[in-house]
């Protein structure tokens, strides 16, 4: 008897197989000089706004790219069938799945090819003209995230319907020519990310509450940054900056370890909790064309403490405000933010911390290339268990007893306005 669910599973591996193979013929076209040539014609072929320059291009793009990018999907999704007919015949025919699903691009590249009225429309739906509804998806490529490939870096975000390359190949998410603006810039996790993002081809800024230009030491040259100086309740000075900030990492915060007079709850909350959201709150405000829903960021780092003891009250009580109120923003923020889940690292903040806070810096600039919306680094193993778990029932919680502002809702289907509508002053 045939087992169904192992004809499924040939199915879902065939599919799988042939976005690989898609993906990879991508990457090849970007690094093999002959096929350069044919790709270019897709680069060539879309304005910013996604408008095709001419038909003539457009279809020619579509025979000297997209065509050929499916053949070869078929060829390697024909050589998996035979070695599923030669290895399992029973349920050879899971392996057909794959070659029937690129069929479809190959027919429906060769239906734009010939212009085919309303192919496009039908088709080709990571290359459509008009408002981008979401930031870039995470694990599914949308219109937003493709547009990257073509306008932010044609080195990065390849891959065609899931992620997963990209994420495993560091490329979902470039920081080339980017401005990174870094609060708390002079202290130790603020002024080794500043290093580590400059390293990947940031244009980084030091945001400081001190009066010091922040100088980085880049293979034993001193480069001063460009040092921007704000303080605490005078987070509206940097709104017209935060413009031009492409990344904004709100990393600066305060532990008062064992107090717990009223000054110190104060002075907790406002510099972990409330000059955070209002940094935050101010950067989403810029967000509104195209283009900054699909560049803009900002990533929080809220801590381990948001699940893990930090044998400081005031610290957990906190840094659990921020990252509630980072889950729950999130929900239908008009850009991607990130949180940084840290476990205890050495610095003037945590003088007994365990890990190197160089290597810290470096796994939060790796992994927020591998695209990881939370990242987590820590030596903890309960925090990556506790952590995607309480996130997960904090955010469903939050999406089923909250809702968007009516007046929010419009503003973001038409980008143009801010798609922000309340200010936290
Ligand atoms: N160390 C750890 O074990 C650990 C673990 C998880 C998360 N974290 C988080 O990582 C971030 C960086 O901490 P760190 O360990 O690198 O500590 P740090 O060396 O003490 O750096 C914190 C920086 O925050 C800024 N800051 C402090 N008070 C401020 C104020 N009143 N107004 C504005 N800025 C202020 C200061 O930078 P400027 O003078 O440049 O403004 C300070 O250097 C913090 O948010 C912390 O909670 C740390």
């Amino acid at each position: 008897m045939v087992n169904y669910w192992i004809v499924g599973v040939w199915a879902i591996a065939s599919v799988c197989w042939a976005e690989i193979i898609r993906d990879f013929y991508h990457v090849a076209s970007h690094y093999w000089p002959p096929l350069y040539k044919l790709h270019a014609w897709h680069h060539r072929v879309f304005r910013p706004n996604l408008t095709p320059v001419s038909e003539t291009i457009y279809k020619q793009a579509h025979w000297r790219h997209d065509v050929p990018e499916a053949a070869t999907m078929m060829v390697f999704g024909l050589l998996l069938w035979v070695a599923a007919y030669l290895w399992l015949p029973e349920y050879h025919w899971g392996a057909a799945a794959g070659c029937v699903y690129t069929l479809s691009f190959l027919l429906s590249a060769i239906a734009r090819g010939c212009g085919i009225k309303g192919a496009d429309e039908l088709t080709d739906i990571t290359h459509q003209p008009g408002n981008f509804l979401t930031p870039p998806g995470n694990w599914f490529v949308n219109k937003p995230y493709h547009w990257k490939h073509h306008f932010d870096n044609q080195n990065a975000y390849y891959c065609g319907t899931f992620t997963l390359i990209d994420k495993l190949m560091g490329t979902a998410l470039s920081l080339k020519g980017k401005t990174v603006a870094v609060t708390g810039a002079s202290g130790t996790l603020g002024h080794l990310l500043l290093k580590h993002l400059h390293k990947a081809g940031a244009k980084v800024i030091a945001l400081t509450s001190g009066n010091q230009t922040i100088t980085l030491n880049i293979d034993g040259e001193n480069l001063p940054m460009k040092t921007i100086t704000w303080q605490i309740g005078q987070e509206a000075e940097l709104a017209k900056l935060l413009e031009k900030v492409d990344i904004l990492v709100i990393n600066h915060g305060i532990n008062v370890q064992g107090e717990r007079t009223p000054e110190a709850i104060a002075k907790s909350y406002e510099i972990n909790t409330f000059s955070a959201l209002r940094l935050m709150e101010l950067f989403l405000l810029t967000v509104r064309t195209n283009e900054n829903i699909a560049n803009k960021e900002v990533w929080v780092n809220t801590s381990e403490a948001e699940v893990i003891p930090a044998l400081s009250p005031l610290y957990e009580l906190s840094k659990r405000a921020l990252g509630d109120l980072v889950t729950l923003r999130r929900i239908d923020a008009p850009c991607i933010i990130r949180k940084l889940i840290l476990g205890p690292f050495k610095s003037n903040l945590n003088p007994i911390g365990i890990m190197s806070p160089d290597w810290v810096a470096q796994q939060i600039v790796n992994q927020a290339k591998a695209d990881a919306r939370n990242i987590i680094v820590t030596i903890n193993p309960l925090t990556f268990i506790l952590f995607p778990v309480k996130e997960f029932f904090v955010s469903l919680y939050f999406q089923i007893f909250s809702r968007k502002a009516i007046s929010e809702s419009k503003a973001a289907m038409t980008p143009e306005k801010s798609s922000v509508s309340a200010k936290i002053s």
